[in-house]
C-alpha cells in the first residue's frame, strides 16, 4: 500500500524506475559503470534510467535539441525537489514519508540532494551529479573530458545522424564517444537497422567504431544477436584510441 501511496502521490518517480529493456543484458554484467555520458539524450529520462540501473556517481546527458535539454533540466529539478520533501517530512516525524525515504526514493536521487536535506537523513549517502547540456555530440563539448566516464551511450541517435547528414558527421560523433571515455572502458550503441520505418536505407555503424579505434567486444553478439528492428554496438576503447 505505501508503495502505492508513493507512485500516486510523486508519479514523476515512475520515469526514471522504466527498465531500459535494450540494456538489461548490458546490465546484467555488472560492467562497474559510475559515469555515463549519454550522447543524444533527449528527455534525459533514459540518462536518470542509466544512474538507476548502475547506481552511479556521476551522469551527463547531451542533446543539441535546446527544448529538450530544457525538458530534461525540469524534469532534473521536479525529482530532486520531491526527494527534499519527502526528506523533510520525514524529518518532521511521518512515518509514511520516513519509510517512503528509506525505500523508494532511488540512492542516486538522494545523492543529488545531499546537501539540501535535513543532517539526520545525510549519513551513508554518496554525493552523485547529473547535468544536461545541449551541444552537437558531433563536436567536443565545453567541460565534457576526454578518457573520463565509464560508458558513452546512445539510442537512437547514430542512425539519425547518418540517415541525415552523412558519413562524415556520424564518424565525428563516435569520435567523440571513443574521445571521452577511459581506457578498457564502454562505448554502447543501440540504433535501428534502417533510415525509415519501412525499411529503406541500410543501417550498420560498425565501420564507424572501428575507425574510431574502439575494439569491438566480443561477447557483444553471442545469445544477443542483432535483431528486430534495433541493434546493439558495443566497444571497448584501447590504449591510444
Ligand atoms: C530518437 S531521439 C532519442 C533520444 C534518447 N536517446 C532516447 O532514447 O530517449 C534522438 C535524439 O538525438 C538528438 N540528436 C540528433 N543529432 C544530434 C547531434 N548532432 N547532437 C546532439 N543531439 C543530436 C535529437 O535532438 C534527439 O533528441
Amino acid at each position: 500500500m505505501s508503495a502505492a501511496g508513493f507512485d500516486a502521490k510523486y508519479r514523476l518517480f515512475r520515469h526514471i524506475d522504466i527498465r531500459t529493456p535494450d540494456l538489461d543484458w548490458f546490465v546484467a554484467l555488472n560492467p562497474q559503470v559510475s559515469r555515463i555520458a549519454d550522447f543524444g539524450c533527449g528527455t534525459g529520462t533514459e540518462t536518470l534510467a542509466l544512474m538507476q540501473a548502475f547506481d552511479a556517481a556521476e551522469a551527463i546527458g547531451i542533446d543539441m535539441d535546446a527544448p529538450l535539454i530544457a525538458q530534461a533540466t525540469d524534469f532534473l529539478g521536479h525529482i530532486k525537489n520531491a526527494a527534499k520533501i519527502v526528506s523533510i517530512r520525514a524529518g518532521y516525524g511521518n512515518a509514511e514519508h520516513r519509510e517512503w525515504w528509506e525505500t523508494r526514493i532511488p540512492e542516486f536521487v538522494k545523492g543529488l540532494v545531499l546537501d539540501q536535506i535535513p543532517a539526520g537523513f545525510r549519513e551513508g549517502v554518496r554525493e552523485r551529479s547529473v547535468r544536461f547540456i545541449e551541444a552537437d555530440i558531433s563536436r567536443p563539448v565545453d567541460g565534457v573530458p576526454s578518457d573520463y566516464f565509464d560508458l558513452a551511450y546512445c539510442n537512437k541517435v547514430l542512425y539519425h545522424i547518418l540517415c541525415d547528414d552523412g558519413d562524415s558527421k556520424v564518424q565525428s560523433a563516435v569520435s567523440q564517444m571513443a574521445r571521452v571515455v577511459a581506457e578498457a572502458r564502454w562505448v554502447v550503441a543501440v540504433e535501428p537497422v534502417s533510415c525509415g520505418p519501412e525499411g529503406g536505407h541500410t543501417v550498420d555503424l560498425t565501420q564507424f567504431f572501428l575507425r574510431a579505434g574502439l575494439r569491438e567486444w566480443p561477447a557483444a553478439y553471442r545469445g544477443i544477436e542483432p535483431q528486430g528492428v534495433l541493434r546493439r554496438y558495443v566497444y571497448r576503447k584501447v590504449s591510444g584510441a
